[in-house]
């Protein structure tokens, strides 16, 4: 089950010299192509979902297969949230799977972008997971033509990187050093110089938004200065826009024949990323080094006094409801045993993201009302244990 630690995972490529791909999907097509890229080239990835694409997919509904696919992978995978806007959707995107985040309050003023992000990070590591951060101001949408979003570019300085760093504890910084989201006009001019000292002020993975348009020599220049996740959509999206477009030249009709060939055209330019980016070949040094990601199981057997079946299954709604809100948990669900004389009647069963989440959902504000006022009283006889999943990983 190769979902690591993305911190594991870039770290491992600021150490060795190399670029971990991020490429943000919309669809199961782009989900299938970015892993079958990395799994031909045997490169560790990161499945990225950005919330301005929210409006293209249904990020629950499209959630479930992410992780399916990340786990069935062979090679070692992240699941990303790219540009999350707000505490909320940093939330969702935990306990939909996602074990790694970026909060992007990067057009606030610096205060502002510290106070915000300081508080995402503060709940994330409650549930292990790690959080990247842009400081200065990349503009531009993803996808979509960069001059049409124009926004005033904000360079990122060593000392505001510094201090941004130092006071929030993200884990990995996103710089803005020249790059655009989107197709760009003319060529991008990169200032290298202040990257090189911000790695050295800094010394934690870079990440560079808005991959698309650079040239091979800008990459391997970005990644010899400490850049070691590479953000990449557009270029994507636009070679299967122009497959489209052919397959419509050539009178092709209906849905299928429309986006006939999209995936392997996804498949050759991720490949060409891998290889341009140095992290073919990287997938087993990564899976030896990387501590595998793998959710706890927090199990509860209990009988209840003074409550009868409908109170009980109101109760059990009610937990349904506020637990599975907290930060940290992917599912909760609440059973009866199949046998009336089972020595234990009910269970909850409620799957954290991490081990992290055992302390910060016990202590959640949320949790310890509902156990006080709603279980706790009813559900004195219980027991109650937190088991880690085992998974074969070679499975
Ligand atoms: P491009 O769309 O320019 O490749 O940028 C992607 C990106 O930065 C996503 O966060």
């Amino acid at each position: 089950m190769p979902l690591v630690n993305m911190k594991d995972m870039l770290d491992h490529a600021h150490a060795n010299g190399y670029a971990v791909g991020a490429f943000d999907l919309v669809s199961l097509d782009f989900l299938d192509a970015i892993l079958r890229g990395a799994e031909s080239r045997r490169a560790p990835v990161i499945l990225s979902l950005a919330e301005s694409h929210f409006a293209y997919f249904n990020f629950q509904t499209l959630m479930p297969a992410v992780v399916a696919a990340a786990r069935h992978s062979t090679v070692p995978v992240a699941i990303h949230l790219d540009h999350g806007a707000s505490l909320d959707s940093a939330v969702q995107a935990i306990n939909l799977g996602c074990n790694g985040i970026m909060v992007d309050s990067s057009s606030a003023p610096l205060e502002e972008n510290i106070r915000l992000t300081r508080k995402i990070v503060t709940m994330a590591r409650g549930c292990g997971i790690p959080v990247e951060g842009e400081l200065g101001y990349v503009p531009g949408v993803e996808g979509e033509d960069a001059e049409r979003h124009p926004g005033e570019m904000a360079y990122t300085t060593v000392d505001e990187a510094r201090r941004y760093v130092a006071e929030t504890g993200v884990d990995f910084l996103a710089v803005s050093i020249g790059t655009v989201h989107g197709r760009m006009r003319g060529k991008p001019e990169l200032d290298f110089q202040r990257l090189a000292q911000i790695n050295q002020a800094l010394g934690i993975p870079l990440v560079i938004h808005g991959g698309t348009g650079l040239s091979d020599d800008q990459f391997r220049q970005l990644i010899d200065n400490g850049v070691a996740k590479i953000n990449y959509y557009t270029a994507l999206a636009d070679a299967a826009g122009r497959v489209i477009a052919a397959n419509a030249s050539r009178e092709a009709r209906g849905y299928t024949a429309l986006v006939a060939g999209i995936g392997d055209t996804i498949q050759a330019e991720v490949e060409r990323c891998i290889d341009l980016w140095g992290s073919a070949d990287r997938a087993d040094a990564v899976l030896e080094k990387a501590r595998p990601w793998r959710a706890v199981e927090h199990v509860i057997i209990y009988n209840v006094e003074g409550l009868d079946e409908a109170g009980t299954h109101a109760m059990m709604a009610e937990g349904r409801r506020v637990l599975s809100a907290i930060p940290g948990v992917l599912e909760v669900v609440t059973a009866e045993a199949l046998k009336e004389d089972a020595a234990y009647r009910y269970s909850w069963l409620v799957r954290f993201c991490h081990p992290a989440v055992v302390d910060s959902y016990r202590d959640h504000p949320d949790h310890m009302a509902f156990a006080d006022q709603h279980f706790r009283p009813v559900a004195g006889e219980r027991i109650s244990i937190d088991y880690q999943d085992v998974e074969d990983s070679s499975s």
